[in-house]
């Protein structure tokens, strides 16, 4: 075989270029043109926002706990951060809200006829526990499903492969965080104070009520 000196680099690039265009095509419309470069902060819509743009800025792959009242920018704090991890491309990027995330495994479940098709769902807690790569995990309105036994024990358990295994965690909810405690112990009283701690523990909390 003949070997070409540079080839191989290039299309490795322009491989990671299309990778890259297909993340950042990920990203919703409204929050399409956003980064935390450009982001200018509005105090109308919460005094805080200038307080997390600089530690956002400062350290975009921490961990985050953003709770707060309706349109205080929490979905596009998410965003911003999920396009700088793209562009830091250290870690590997995946965001969901937690509803679109348990229909993804409940089409795998449907598609299987009752066992998970391993080709289906792009983020579980096996794929973390087991990937070499470190993931950035985004996960949008973690209180908005319907809180059961199942959707209590399928967030443990995502959430306890992404702290053991040191992956990135950002979530937004609209509940401070001791509601989110009583919201998932309403499924199980076993899963409140586990997932949350989880939540919370090295990571930043900002509470914008
Ligand atoms: N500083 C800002 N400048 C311009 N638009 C903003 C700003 N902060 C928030 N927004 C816009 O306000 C709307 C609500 O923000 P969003 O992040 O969806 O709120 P939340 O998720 O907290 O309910 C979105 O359209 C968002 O783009
Ligand atoms: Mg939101």
């Amino acid at each position: 075989m003949e070997v070409v000196p540079g080839r191989g680099a290039r299309a490795c690039e322009c491989l990671t270029s299309s990778i890259r265009q297909y993340l950042l095509g990920r990203i919703p419309e409204r929050f399409a043109g956003c980064s935390l470069a450009a982001f200018e902060p509005d105090a109308r819509r919460h005094p805080m926002q200038a307080e997390i743009l600089t530690a956002l800025r400062a350290d975009p792959g921490a961990n985050y706990f953003l709770s707060g009242s309706f349109g205080t920018g929490k979905t596009q704090f998410l965003w911003m951060l999920y396009r700088q991890a793209v562009e830091g491309r250290e870690r590997h990027p995946v965001a969901y809200t937690l509803i679109g995330l348990l229909n993804e495994y409940r089409s795998a479940f449907d598609n299987a006829d009752r066992r998970m098709d391993p080709a289906r769902p792009k983020l579980t807690a096996d794929v973390l526990r087991n990937s070499s790569t470190k993931y950035a995990v985004f996960l949008d309105d973690i209180d908005k499903a319907r809180p059961t036994e199942y959707v209590a024990e399928q967030v443990f358990d995502l959430l306890d492969a992404i702290y053991a295994h040191g992956h990135q965690l950002v979530v937004t909810t609209n509940l401070p965080a001791v509601e989110l405690i009583d919201h998932f112990e309403r499924a199980d009283e076993r899963y409140g104070g586990a997932i949350v701690r989880r939540l919370l523990t090295n990571s930043t909390k900002f509470e914008m009520f």
